[in-house]
C-alpha cells in the first residue's frame, strides 16, 4: 500500500511528496536487523553497521534522498556493470561474449566455477567475470589503468571521485581468493595479462569511494539511455545500455538474482560494502545503503527498501507501463477544420462538401514499434474514405527506430496508392531526428513545419481537382463577394473608383495602427494577415489568415474607419484594387442602395465565418 506522505498542512510542495516518502521509509528500515559488515576484506569490518542512506535520481536530473546518502563508502561490485558497458564499448558485443559469457550461476559472487565448455567465466557480476573484464581497460602502465577507470567512474556520477586507498591496500593484502581466480583463469587461457596487473586495477575499481547519491545519478545514467543526467554527457554508448540491464537482471544479484527479479523486477546490483543500485529504464535510479549484508552479500536494509519502493510506486519494469491506446489524439476532417487560408464562398462551400477526404490525425506520445502499429493500422482503416491524411506530430516527444522505419514504410505505400500522406511537426526536435529523415526520404515534398501549411496544401488539391480555381486574370466586380447582387450601373460607378496597385514580397500593405483610409481586392498573388505578437518571447507575428485573388481584405475600414487592427504583407507579387473609403461613402449619398447591399454582404460573410467558427470550436474540444 502506498502511504501517505503530504507533508505539513497547506500547500503541497511539490519535492516534499517524495522527499518526505523516502524519509518515512528510512525511518522504517533504518531499525532493521540482521546481516553483518563483510569482514573478508579487514578495512570493510570496520563500517558502521547503523548507516543508511537511500537517494533516488530521476532522468532529468532531480536527486532526493534521506538518511547517510552523503556518506563515503566504497563502490565494491556495483562498478561491475559500468566496467562490462565500457568493455563492450571499447571491444564490441562479440569480442565481449567470447571473454565472458552472460549466463547467471545460481552460486555466490566469489564462487571459484568456470564456464568449462565455452572457456570463459560465466557471466561479469561474478568476481570471475569482472576480473576478465578489468583486463579491458585501457592503459600502459598501472596508474594509466587506474586513471582511466577513475575517470569513468567520474563521468558517470557527474563528479571527481577518489580511491579508497585503505581498501584497495585491504583487499590486495588479503583477496587471495581473487588470486586464485585470476590464475585459474590464465591457466585456462580466459586472460592474458598477468593476473597481479589485472588485480591491481579491479581491486581499485572496487574501491572508488561513491555516495548513495552518486549511484542513484549512475543508476540513472543508465535508465537515461547512457546519458548522465546531471551533466548531460553521454557515458554509455545507448547500444550497450540494454546489454547491461540485461545482465543486471539475471546476475546482477547473484544466487538471489531470481528471487530478486520475481520481488522486486527491477535490473540492480549489489556490492559488499552495503550498497545496492537498481535502475527503472525511462524514469530513474535508485541507491540505498548500508552496511549489513545477508549470506549472498546483499545489503539487508537496501533489499527492504528496493522491495518497499518498487511495490510502492509499481515500479517492477514487468509490469509494462507503456499504452499503445492513447496514441491517437483525436482526428479531425477538413469539411469542419479549415486552414487559414481564406476562401471565395464557392470554395468554402467545396470544402464544407468534400472536405472530409482530408484527415487530421493529432499522434501524441512517444512512438515505438506498438505505437506507431496502432497509429498505422487507424490510418489504413480511414485511407478508405480520405484522399489526404495529415500526421501532426507535435505531441509526440520521440520515436524510435522500429516506429521510425514503419512510417516510412506507410509513407511508401502511400505514395504507391496515389493517396496522400503529409507531416507535420517534425523539425527541430532532436528526438525525432531518425523519424524526420525517412519521412523526408519518402514523403520530400510533403512534410510541413506547422500542420496549418499541410491543411492548406491539401485544400489547394482537393479544390484544384474540382476545377474551380478562380480566375484571377479576368474576374468581374460582380463575383466579389462583397459587391454581390449589385446592378450592373452600380458596379460601373465602382469600377470607376477602383486604383489599380502593385506591391512586392514583402512589402506591408496594411500596418496595425495606420488610420483606414482602403480596403482592398486581390487580382493576383497571396497576402498573409498578422497579428503583431509582442507578447511573444520570439517577437515573430502570429498568422491568422492568408487570401488570394476574388477575396477582399481592409473592408471593416468601412464600419469603423477607425484604424488597423492587423498587419497585411505580401506573400510575392500581389495586384490589387485599392477601394477609397471616403469615396465608397460617397458614392453612397447619392446611392444609398449600393452601401446598403455591401454592408448586407459583409454582414453575410462575417456571420458565416462566425457559424464556421463555432464549428470549428466544437469539433476542437470533443
Ligand atoms: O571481489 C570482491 O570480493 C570485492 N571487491 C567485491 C565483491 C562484491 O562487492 C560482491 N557483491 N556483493
Amino acid at each position: 500500500m502506498l502511504r501517505t506522505f503530504v507533508s505539513g498542512e497547506g500547500e503541497i510542495p511539490s519535492s516534499g511528496l517524495v522527499s518526505d516518502y523516502l524519509a518515512e521509509l528510512h525511518f522504517r528500515i533504518s531499525h532493521l536487523s540482521g546481516g553483518a559488515v563483510a569482514s573478508y576484506i579487514p578495512e570493510l569490518a570496520k563500517a558502521d553497521p547503523k548507516l543508511c542512506g537511500i537517494a533516488i535520481a530521476t532522468i532529468d536530473g532531480k536527486t532526493y534522498s534521506a538518511g547517510d546518502a552523503d556518506v563515503e563508502f566504497t563502490i565494491q561490485s556495483v562498478s561491475k556493470p559500468f566496467v562490462y558497458g565500457y568493455a563492450l564499448e571499447r571491444h564490441g558485443r562479440e569480442a565481449i561474449l567470447q571473454r565472458v559469457g552472460v549466463e547467471p550461476t545460481g552460486e555466490a559472487f566469489n564462487s571459484i566455477v568456470l564456464d568449462e565448455v565455452h572457456n570463459r567465466p560465466f557471466n561479469p557480476m561474478v568476481n570471475a567475470g569482472a576480473i576478465a573484464i578489468a583486463e579491458t581497460i585501457k592503459g600502459a602502465t598501472p596508474t594509466e589503468r587506474a586513471q582511466n577507470m577513475l575517470t569513468l567512474f567520474s563521468r558517470l556520477a557527474g563528479r571527481r571521485l577518489s580511491i579508497d586507498e585503505q581498501v584497495y591496500r585491504s583487499e590486495l593484502e588479503t583477496g587471495h581468493r581473487n588470486r586464485a581466480i585470476a590464475y585459474m583463469m590464465l591457466n585456462s587461457g580466459m586472460i592474458r595479462r598477468a593476473p597481479e596487473d589485472i588485480l591491481d586495477v579491479y581491486f581499485r575499481q572496487c574501491a572508488v569511494r561513491v555516495t548513495a547519491r552518486d549511484l542513484a545519478v549512475m543508476a540513472a545514467t543508465l535508465a537515461n539511455d547512457g546519458v548522465n543526467p546531471l551533466s548531460g554527457e553521454r557515458v554509455i554508448a545507448t547500444e550497450y545500455v540494454s546489454d547491461i540491464l540485461t545482465v543486471m537482471n539475471t546476475c546482477g544479484m547473484y544466487n538471489y538474482a531470481g528471487q530478486w527479479s520475481y520481488d522486486v523486477g527491477i535490473p540492480a546490483k549489489s556490492g559488499v560494502a552495503g550498497s545496492i543500485l537498481a535502475v527503472i529504464p525511462g524514469q530513474l535510479g535508485i541507491a540505498v545503503f548500508s552496511p549489513p549484508i545477508d549470506q549472498h552479500g546483499n545489503s539487508v536494509r537496501g533489499v527492504a527498501a528496493c522491495k518497499e519502493i518498487a511495490q510502492d510506486f509499481r515500479l517492477n519494469i514487468f509490469r509494462s507501463h507503456v499504452s499503445t491506446s492513447t496514441v491517437i489524439r483525436r482526428e479531425l476532417y477538413g469539411d469542419i477544420i479549415h486552414s487559414k487560408r481564406a476562401r471565395n464562398p464557392l470554395e468554402r462551400r467545396l470544402l464544407s462538401e468534400t472536405g472530409r477526404r482530408i484527415c487530421i490525425i493529432e499522434v501524441q506520445g512517444p512512438l515505438f514499434f506498438g505505437s506507431a502499429e496502432r497509429l498505422i493500422r487507424r490510418i489504413g482503416d480511414v485511407q478508405s474514405t480520405t484522399s489526404h491524411v495529415i500526421l501532426d506530430f507535435r505531441r509526440v516527444p520521440s520515436a524510435d527506430e522500429a516506429a521510425s522505419q514503419l512510417l516510412a514504410r506507410l509513407a511508401g505505400a502511400f505514395n504507391e496508392t496515389g493517396r496522400k500522406l503529409l507531416i507535420s511537426h517534425l523539425a527541430h526536435q532532436p528526438a525525432l531526428a531518425t523519424l524526420h529523415e525517412a519521412m523526408e526520404q519518402a514523403l520530400p515534398e510533403q512534410i510541413f513545419e506547422h500542420r496549418d501549411a499541410a491543411l492548406e496544401w491539401c485544400e489547394n488539391a482537393v479544390i484544384a481537382e474540382a476545377g474551380i480555381q478562380f480566375d484571377a486574370t479576368r474576374f468581374s466586380l460582380s463575383e466579389l463577394h462583397i459587391f454581390k447582387s449589385l446592378a450592373r450601373d452600380d458596379l460601373r460607378l465602382l469600377e470607376a473608383l477602383a486604383r489599380p496597385m502593385i506591391f512586392e514580397a514583402g512589402d506591408r500593405i496594411i500596418r496595425t495602427g495606420d488610420p483606414a483610409r482602403l480596403f482592398f481586392v486581390i487580382a493576383r498573388g497571396t497576402v498573409t494577415v498578422e497579428l503583431a505578437d509582442a507578447v511573444q518571447a520570439t517577437h515573430q507575428n502570429l498568422r491568422i489568415a492568408s487570401m488570394g485573388p476574388g477575396l477582399s481584405f481592409g473592408e471593416m475600414a468601412l464600419l469603423d474607419g477607425g484604424t488597423r487592427s492587423a498587419d497585411v504583407v505580401a506573400n510575392e507579387r500581389v495586384v490589387c484594387y485599392g477601394f477609397s473609403v471616403d469615396a465608397i461613402h460617397e458614392l453612397g449619398r447619392t446611392h444609398p442602395h449600393v452601401l446598403t447591399t455591401i454592408y448586407a454582404n459583409m454582414m453575410r460573410d462575417f456571420s458565416e465565418r462566425l457559424r464556421r467558427a463555432n464549428d470549428e470550436i466544437r469539433a476542437l474540444e470533443q
